[in-house]
């Protein structure tokens, strides 16, 4: 298991790494991030749950507007439907903790009602992309939060295959959109995770202004970065950019998620 800065540098990109000017346990956890699938089946402690939202609350928020919720699932019955929605995943199940993240944009509106103000620009793509990016801020600091206090997690988009049921099964008000789950528990260790190779930083890093030129060199020697961890984890190899380029091929029930977005109350005018 990597932990010093180096090792962990040289985890999440498969090469020796210049060592980091400046380190701390911060960097740590959030270089350490790996998801994490399998669960031992004992509760969190009392209070965690609390603790991780006071961590999500204090990301930042667009004009300090919050606009996200967060439903807790613990109900058995519960998280048995969700993870058939998302698609069978057996990890929701699984889970002690499922947290569903979503765009709120319910509150505003009451709010404007309230004020006597009038809410039509809450229906402006503009307030939707808002509310999707104050959620994933607020998700992540959460999952980070968590990971720092030994717990694992992993996301599910899958939750967006049938929005308008995962709406349906938390009573969600219109104008309430589920982003993404999360789910939370001990790590089984019985299970090995390890830290996912990420892109070389010349593909994602541009200085001054946007450069392809490196991106194709980098998305090779990613490639093989990827079938090496992929034959670490007895993962069926595949080139991550085949991998990537199938997933644009096949976005399944998503593609009509303009249509489930505007039923859910969210007219991206
Ligand atoms: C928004 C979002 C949705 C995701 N949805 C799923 C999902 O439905 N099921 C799953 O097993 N993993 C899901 N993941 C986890 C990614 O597959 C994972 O983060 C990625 O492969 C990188 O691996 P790592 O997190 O271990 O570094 C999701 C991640 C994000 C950020």
């Amino acid at each position: 298991m990597p932990t010093t800065s180096s090792q962990l540098l040289q985890a999440r990109y498969r090469r020796d790494m210049e060592p980091p000017a400046q380190w701390n346990d911060v960097l740590t956890t959030l270089l350490s991030h790996r998801s994490v699938r399998s669960y031992l089946p004992a509760p969190l402690p009392a209070g965690t749950l609390e603790t991780i939202v006071a961590a999500a609350q204090s990301a930042p928020s667009s004009s300090n507007l919050q606009t996200w919720s967060v439903v807790a699932v613990e109900d058995a019955d519960r998280k048995a439907r969700l993870a058939e929605l998302a698609g069978g995943q057996k990890h929701v199940r699984a889970a002690p903790l499922f947290l569903v993240w979503l765009a709120d944009l319910a509150r505003l509106e009451d709010i404007a009602r309230r004020q006597g103000v009038d809410a039509a620009a809450l229906g402006h793509l503009e307030y939707f992309i808002l509310s999707v990016v104050d959620t994933a801020l607020a998700a992540q600091n959460a999952l980070t939060a968590l990971e720092s206090l030994g717990m694992g997690g992993v996301f599910i988009g899958g939750i967006r295959n049938h929005p308008e049921k995962v709406a349906a099964e938390l009573r969600l008000p219109s104008h309430v959109l589920p982003v993404f789950g999360l789910c939370v528990g001990y790590p089984d260790k019985a299970v090995a995770t390890d830290v996912k190779p990420r892109l070389p930083q010349q593909a994602v890093l541009h200085h001054e202004s946007y450069s392809a030129e490196n991106a194709a060199p980098a998305i090779a020697a990613y490639d093989v970065s990827m079938r090496a961890f992929q034959r670490e984890q007895a993962m069926e190899p595949i080139d991550w950019s085949r991998q990537a380029a199938g997933r644009i091929e096949r976005l399944g029930s998503r593609v009509r998620m303009a249509e489930a977005v505007r039923n859910l109350g969210f007219p991206l005018r």
